[in-house]
């Protein structure tokens, strides 16, 4: 959470930061702040609120220099206001820094620097960086690299930082122990910033940091040293998302663009991972044999919110398809729980960012029982990613808006491969079987364009209960998990309680919740469950509870029993979720719009969730 950015180079670096910040803003949004250096020292901006607020601020100043670093906030130590808003700076106004995690010895260390005679400005862990880089720098004329490194040592916790000095107008330091930082290499510019997108605008090739490493940017090098000072040679990779993936595109918000670009997206996943044996573009990452991974004899699958509902999914398609044994857990559970070894285990971690904090864990604690360790991860490069034995990549391409969307799908798209292709080496399923799976995932894109023609019907709905003060979702068998992610999705964008269930569970306590006021969401597609969900659907109007279904095209008699009804085209009930989950999306969305609610970053929330 937070996002960080600095920039050396001929551009004006205010106009560089604020457009960075506007890339990384979905990381946290209580506050910004941009610090800029040039001969006249350092000028420091920064306010509370979203990244419009410091823009007005620094609208119409003119801020020479070619060298700054900016932040911007989700606040985890000191409540959200500017005086807790980086950039922040030591006493003599000579360093800034930018920090992103937590210093866990923070106390301790303000506690010292206040003895020594420091006076701090603000009531965050991070402020502490640059009393300590003023200790060696300012006070003991160490060089701000040197500098750097001694303060390093002091820190437990974790952190992403950028550190600017007055003393020295030529380069930036950043540095990295368990949050995210990439360095973006230029021609005659450098940046570094805690996700690719905020790059992109300037170049597509990029080094990703490891913990416990440190850049010395300058206009014209980038140099990585281990935490001995030590120089590391280090590889560049090349983005190939680009940055006009990272904006809006004319649509007026990120999630309703990464909602509709979902039928392309899946279209491409099977275009790169079905271009010939399944086996062979199966894995982007794989550091162990393939045939350990087809001796797999249990799953245990692992994530976090809209990823744990994948894995949810997962599971069903995971014992269906392939009969391989499949354990689900929220990260933050797995990680925790006392686990029973069993050989021949494999850990799937399901994440878009690739640093969610348990995820990250469970990916480690998973390695602590010499389990193989596989992710099914957006962002290339991320930790989880780079920690993981094998990845594969959902190709999504950015996702900027706080609600997972896209990610979710492309996450389901990759399960269900995976599904097939455990079904077919375990003899589960047989080649024509398969080759059918295949012809029908084919056609899932063009479906999924026909669910979005069904958008304004779902937004007439959304008109009718946008004001409802609780939703109830509810499926069975492997939209199930469907059923919590509409809840969830309502939850987070549309500020309305919610909750999601298997319909069976209704009758054991839920049920009593239901009056002429509960919008009820049934997903109620032709599946194997289809009469069971129909006799819960009628469970709900007896007690008038108002049932939005969602239905299969050519089910006109569900009709006649339900409040609304939202179609999607008739497919195997093992694709079903992906075609299920987009008019949930769209539910969520057009609420979120009409409560006058910020669609692309709610309240309290951050894309990337670094802290426990
Ligand atoms: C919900 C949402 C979150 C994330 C969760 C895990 O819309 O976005 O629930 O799914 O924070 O994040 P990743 O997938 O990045 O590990």
């Amino acid at each position: 959470m937070c996002g960080i950015i600095g920039y050396i180079g001929e551009k004006k670096v205010s106009d560089v930061l604020v457009k960075g910040l506007s890339r990384l803003e979905y990381r946290g949004y209580d506050s910004a702040g941009i610090a800029v250096l040039n001969e006249d020292g350092i000028s420091v901006f920064k306010e509370a609120g979203k990244l419009s607020q410091l823009k007005q601020m620094i609208h119409g100043v003119e801020l020479t220099g070619h060298l700054g670093i900016a932040h911007t906030r989700w606040a985890t130590h000191g409540e959200p206001s500017q005086r807790n808003a980086h950039p922040h700076t030591d006493c003599t106004e000579t360093v800034a820094i930018v920090h992103n995690g937590i210093i866990e010895n923070h106390e301790e260390i303000r506690a010292s620097l206040i003895r020594q005679g420091h006076e701090f400005r603000s009531d965050t862990d991070s402020e502490v960086i640059a009393h300590l880089i003023e200790e060696y720098h300012v006070k003991k004329g160490m060089s701000l690299v040197q500098a750097v490194r001694v303060m390093l040592g002091q820190l437990e916790g974790s952190y992403a930082l950028c550190a600017i000095s007055q003393k020295d107008l030529n380069q930036f330091v950043a540095a990295r122990n368990g949050s995210p930082l990439v360095v973006g290499v230029g021609r005659g510019e450098n940046l570094v910033a805690s996700d690719a997108p905020a790059l992109l605008d300037h170049t597509r090739h990029v080094i990703f940091l490891d913990d416990h490493q440190m850049a010395v940017i300058k206009r014209d090098s980038v140099e990585i040293f281990d935490q001995h000072g030590k120089p590391v040679k280090h590889e560049v990779h090349r983005i190939d998302w680009d940055a006009d993936e990272a904006s809006k595109q004319g649509y007026d918000h990120f999630m309703l663009k990464e909602i509709e670009e979902q039928a392309d997206m899946v279209e491409r996943i099977l275009r790169t991972r079905l271009r010939g044996e399944l086996s062979e573009h199966l894995f982007d990452v794989l550091k162990f044999d393939q045939s350990e991974f087809n001796n797999v004899e249990r799953i245990v699958i692992q994530g976090c919110g809209t990823s744990w509902h994948a894995a949810l999914i997962g599971k069903f398609l995971f014992e269906a398809l392939a009969g391989l044994p499949t354990e689900v857990d929220v990260s933050s559970e797995f990680r925790y729980r006392h686990l029973v070894y069993q050989p021949n285990t494999l850990v799937l971690s399901i994440t878009q960012s690739g640093e969610t904090i348990d995820t990250l864990m469970g990916v480690r604690r998973g390695k602590s029982q010499t389990y193989k360790t596989v992710s099914i991860c957006n962002v290339l490069g991320s930790t989880i990613a780079r920690e993981s034995d094998g990845v594969i990549y959902t190709q999504a391409g950015p996702e900027i808006g706080v609600a997972s969307t896209k990610a979710y799908l492309a996450q389901m798209t990759i399960l269900i491969l995976l599904s097939l292709y455990f079904g077919k080496t375990r003899n589960k399923i047989s080649g024509s079987i398969y080759d059918e799976f295949v012809s029908e995932l084919r056609t899932i894109p063009s479906k999924l364009k026909q669910v979005i023609q069904e958008k304004e019907k779902i937004r007439e709905i959304a008109l009718k209960y946008y004001e409802a003060r609780d939703f109830l979702f509810l499926s069975r068998g492997i939209n199930y998990p469907n059923a919590h992610e509409g809840a969830l999705k309502i939850k987070e964008i549309g500020y309305i309680h919610a909750t999601g269930h298997p319909a069976g569970e209704m009758k054991h306590g839920p049920i009593a919740l239901i009056d002429e006021k509960m919008p009820v969401v049934c997903i109620a597609v032709r599946s194997s469950v289809y009469e069971k969900m129909i006799s819960n659907i009628r469970e709900v109007k007896a007690r008038h509870g108002k049932v939005i279904a969602i239905a299969t095209e050519g089910d006109s008699s569900i009709k006649s029993i339900v409040d609304d009804c939202v179609y999607i085209p008739a497919c195997s009930e093992f694709l079903s979720p992906l075609l299920v989950a987009v008019p949930l999306q769209y539910l969520a969305y057009y609420v979120s719009v009409l409560r006058g609610n910020d669609v692309d970053q709610p309240r309290n929330l951050a894309k990337s969730v670094t802290v426990e």
